[in-house]
């Protein structure tokens, strides 16, 4: 029997400014209209993830693609995963420097190769030989990041404590998806996180920390401070729970205290089963988010489920 398919995204989980929060609601939105047209049209789930987290790579308000933050030596370093719930087939890229869309590149690995992973000029190579356009870094880089960096750098000694707190922008991107088949995909993307030593991997790129999805539990994808969600396999974490017969609402934000009471962590994230249960948490000031169904497409950048 055909299943009412159901998008949710997520662009990042921080202390959004005011004057923010107009750009951030925009760009889920359209994220999660771009996944819609593929679902309502009868698209698969995993198309529509890939899609929606394109959007957000494209839109330089989030830290994904170009407009990322910069590492140390002012380069952009981009993770993504996406993985299919309905044959735990995953794809996923890390430290790439020049692709546009990671997510595109993190696709094509899952779809047309034996592997789940290829970083750096690997994957790139992977990318190109599979007919995806390589860019420059410094097509991915804006004058705003190097401003930040510059600033950042300029005064490390006094927000060096700081640069993981919630006020400090953790603009990853993801979406979950459910499609008429009754099959559910998840994805993550960023550009981790500001001055990071180059050739860290965050939290987004790897396999049920960042994201995770399976028909038989559920489809996650987190944003915030990548070393505490990697340490407790948030993604994954959260997935059992489901699978253990716990509703996504509540699980979402059972996983946000979890991850602030074990480890003192912040961040957000976006949980839906294969019924259609969904939960969205954060336990920062603000996380954008949006959901679409065939009713409504609502956005928000507050979510206490
Ligand atoms: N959550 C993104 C990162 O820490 O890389």
């Amino acid at each position: 029997m055909p299943t009412n398919p159901i998008l949710v995204v997520h662009g990042g989980a921080w202390a959004i400014p005011d004057d923010m929060v107009e750009a951030h609601l925009n760009g889920v939105r359209n994220a999660a209209a771009a996944g819609w047209r593929v679902l309502e049209r009868g698209g698969s789930a995993l198309d529509a993830v890939e899609e929606a987290v394109v959007v957000m790579e494209d839109d330089e308000t989030f830290d994904a693609g170009r407009g990322s933050f910069l590492n140390r030596d002012g380069k952009v370093q981009l993770d993504a995963f996406i993985m299919d719930g309905a044959t735990l087939r995953g794809g996923g890229v890390g430290c790439v420097e020049r692709l546009r869309n990671p997510v595109r590149a993190a696709r094509k690995i899952l779809s047309d190769s034996t592997h789940v992973y290829f970083v750096a000029e690997g994957a790139e190579r992977f990318a190109a030989e599979q007919g995806i356009e390589l860019c420059r870094n410094e097509d991915l880089i804006i004058p705003r990041e190097v401003e930040r960096l510059r600033e950042y750098q300029a005064q490390a000694e006094t927000h060096a404590s700081h640069l993981f707190a919630p006020e400090i922008s953790h603009d990853t991107v993801g979406a979950v998806a459910l499609d008429r088949e009754g099959n559910i995909a998840a994805s993550t993307s960023t550009g981790g996180t500001l001055n990071k030593d180059p050739g860290r991997l965050g939290d987004s790129s790897l396999i049920g920390c960042g994201c995770y999805a399976d028909n038989q539990s559920a489809a996650a994808s987190t944003t915030g401070w990548g070393e505490p969600i990697m340490k407790l396999v948030l993604a994954k974490w959260a997935a059992d729970r489901v699978a253990a017969g716990n509703l996504p609402a509540w699980v979402a934000k059972e996983s946000m205290n979890y991850l602030k009471k074990r480890l003192n962590g912040h961040g957000g994230i976006i949980l839906l089963d294969a019924n259609g249960r969904f939960g969205i948490a954060h336990n920062t000031p603000r996380m954008a988010w949006a959901l679409h169904t065939a009713e409504k497409l609502e956005a928000g950048t507050e979510r206490t489920n």
